[in-house]
Order: structure tokens, then sequence, then C-alpha cells
């Protein structure tokens, strides 16, 4: 976990005043369940240690300033005209305050720095911690609160409206209200999202992250065609299948194997196969959550695999590069199991493993990934963590 204090000198060198708060919001990492939140599955992230800091104070000016250390560049937003649509990070910060302001919160002017140790592209939620960051620096600053389901829909909104990411609600959950110890079990159902907590067995089980270093793209396409294909898929599926009372379907949640393989015939194979990961990773993760219950490690590692499996065949949003990495991963002895996290198309591996086995897999991956690609892929070995912190400077 980083020392945020620096950050606070940086802050007094950068505005010339005293910061007054400090935000602390973290990274998460997804056990099991991707590409589900948005088609109203159930994924299980922990927060980790990896975090967005936002170190911020009030100012007397209607604007907001946001210097982000991650870009070195500063972005300012007046409150009383938003003024045209930003780039970059700053797409961030503006759907943020947009969405705050919705609500009816009467903003005041801020000054905030941003920095960490999160990295960006790395399939972690850095925008998701970074917004959250901004809206509880901002919230606390303007004496305002809001329950946190609210603050993470704000979040999601902003990704879609202001960043063009028509993403799910995990992570600005998982940033906003995880829990030390413990494994967010969300339900990702539309206007009833809920999550549910596992216990982190104690002692010697690791969750080890491993950055390929070869960065993901969320905006760059993949994610947003998948999106379409799933809301295609289940517009067929609705057309000829009833749930379980006797009505059609409306949500891929009661779409059970037999009914996808009923209107396979009115789908294209690649449509059929988006469809078949959606189902079967659904029911992964709640047989998943059941065997963290149990402790069963072995089996929870085998369904970490079989969800490589469907999101590399079936839903296309691997590469021959994380494949690579899991399966070195995977290899490993003791490994449990070992997937691709996150949104895909690069970024990190996630496994699960006895902690004995940590340095074995750090070093298989120096050897056998970090030599073949030039790189020297980050090994984080990390728990979980409590969610988004606000915390008082003191000043
Ligand atoms: C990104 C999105 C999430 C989720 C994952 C894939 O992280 O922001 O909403 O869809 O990809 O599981």
């Amino acid at each position: 976990m980083v020392n945020p204090n620096p950050m606070l000198a940086r802050y007094i060198e950068h505005f010339g005043e005293q910061p007054t708060v400090c935000v602390r919001a973290p990274g998460r990492v997804n056990l099991i369940g991707e590409h589900v939140d948005y088609n109203s599955g159930v994924v299980m992230p922990i927060a980790i240690d990896q975090a967005t800091y936002a170190v911020a104070g009030r100012s007397d000016e209607s604007i907001v300033r946001i210097f982000s250390e991650f870009a070195d560049t500063e972005v300012q937003i007046n409150l009383d005209e938003p003024g045209p649509p930003l780039d970059g990070w700053g797409a961030y910060a503006q759907g943020v305050i947009a969405g705050l302001q919705e609500c009816g919160i009467h903003l005041r002017g801020v000054r905030i720095l941003l920095g960490g140790d999160l990295p960006a592209g790395a399939g972690l939620s850095s925008s998701a911690a970074l917004e959250a960051a901004i809206a509880l620096a901002m919230l606390h600053l303007s004496d305002a609160t809001l329950p946190r389901e609210e603050i993470a829909e704000l979040c999601r909104t902003a990704e879609r409206d202001f960043a063009g990411v028509p993403c799910g609600i995990m992570d600005p959950w998982a940033c906003l209200m995880s829990r030390e110890g413990q494994v967010m079990l969300l339900d990702c159902r539309e206007d009833d999202e809920a999550a549910q907590f596992i216990r982190w067995p104690d002692g010697d089980t690791a969750v080890l992250i491993i950055d390929s270093r070869s960065p993901h793209r969320l905006s760059a396409g993949t994610y947003s065609e998948r999106v379409s294909e799933c809301e295609l898929a289940l517009k067929k599926i609705s057309d000829c299948c009833l749930d379980e009372n006797g009505m059609f379907v409306r949500t891929f949640r009661d779409v059970s194997m037999a009914c996808l393989d009923r209107a396979a015939v009115h789908m294209d194979r690649a449509l059929y196969r988006r469809a078949r990961h959606v189902v079967s990773e659904i029911a992964r993760v709640i047989e998943a959550a059941e065997a963290l219950r149990a402790a069963d490690f072995e089996t929870f590692g085998r369904l970490m695999n079989d969800s490589h499996r469907s999101l590399s065949l079936d839903y296309g949003v691997s590469s021959p590069r994380m494949d690579e990495l899991a399966t070195i991963v995977r290899g490993v002895p003791g490994v449990w199991g070992a997937r691709m996290t996150g949104g895909g198309m690069g970024g990190c591996v996630v496994a699960l493993a006895p902690a004995a086995a940590c340095p074995l897999v750090e070093s298989v991956v120096r050897s056998a990934y970090d030599r073949k690609y030039g790189v020297t892929a980050r090994v984080w070995n990390v728990q979980p963590r409590e969610g988004a912190a606000v915390m008082p400077t003191g000043s």
C-alpha cells in the first residue's frame, strides 16, 4: 500500500494551499464472472492494495481543478458551465461532476491532486477508482453525502456517457463497497443490484495478479461489440424460450443451457458462442461461490481455468499472449487455477495458489514469459481489501 503523505506535500507545491482530505480508491481484481455484469449475472471481485488517491481541498472559485500525476496534466471544469467534452481522463472527471449535479448536489469549487500506485491499462479498474476518488472528494468538500450505491451508479453513467464504454456495475461497486478480508458476490440484476460477502480463508491462500504488460483497451470497440452481440442474442432467445413461470425470458439470468440450445437455430455460430459464454459463466460463478464457502480451492481453480477457456474460445476477448501467460501460470506446481481478468484483450491474469507457491510462480513467469516478450511482468500477491475511504488530512 502506497504512503500518500508525499502527495500532500506535492499538493501544496502545486496548488499553494493545504489539502484537507485524502481519498483512497482501490483497484479491483475479479476472481470469476467476466463479461456477465452487463448481462444480469453474478461476479466475484475483491478490492486490492493498489489504489488511486485524491488529495483535495476547497477553493473559493466555482471551478474544479484536477491535476493527475499519472498523466502529468491538469483539467479545469467550471461548475457553472461545464464546457465542451474533454478527452482522456478528463472525460471521467466531467462525467462524475455532471452526475453529482444531476443528483441535486450543490458542488463547491475544489482542487484535487490524483496519484497512487494503481496502473492504468492493466485491467484493474483504474477508471472506476479515479471516478470514485473524485466523487468522494467532491462530496466531502461540498458537505454532502450520497449512498454508495448511488455513487456507483453515477460512476457507471460517467463511464458510459462521457467515456463511451457501455460497461456494467462491477467496477464501481468493487471499488466503493468491498470489505477487508471478504470476497464480494455481486448480483448485477438491473435496478436490483445486491452484494453478499464470503469470508476469505485466513492464512495460506494467495490471489496472484500477473500483469502481462500488454495493455487492455476497453474503448477499442471489442467491448461495445460484445455488449451489442449479447443484446441481440438475448432478443433471439427471448423469442422462443420461457422461464420457469412460463413467461418469455427477459434476462440472461433466466436462460438455461437447454433453453439456449433450443434457440441456437435462430443464431449464427458466433452469436451462439457469445451467449454460451454468458450462460456458462453465470453458472460457474454460482458454483465458485459454493466452492469458496467450502474452502474447496481445487474446484474454484478448475472453474477459473474453464472461465478462461470460455472467454478465449467462445467470447473472443483473450489474446494469444494472454492465453500463453495463463497457461504458464497454471502449469506451476501447486497453482489451483489461472485466468484472464477484467475486460480482456491484454491486461492481467489472476491466479489462485497456496502462498508457498508464489515465489515459484514469479520465477517461472520471469523465465518463460518475460524473456520471450522482453518485458518484466509485474506479479502481485494480494488479499481482499476495504473499499474506498475518505480520510481527513488533519489540516
Ligand atoms: C470491464 C467493465 C466491467 C466488466 C468487465 C468484464 O472491467 O468495466 O463492467 O464488464 O470489463 O467483466
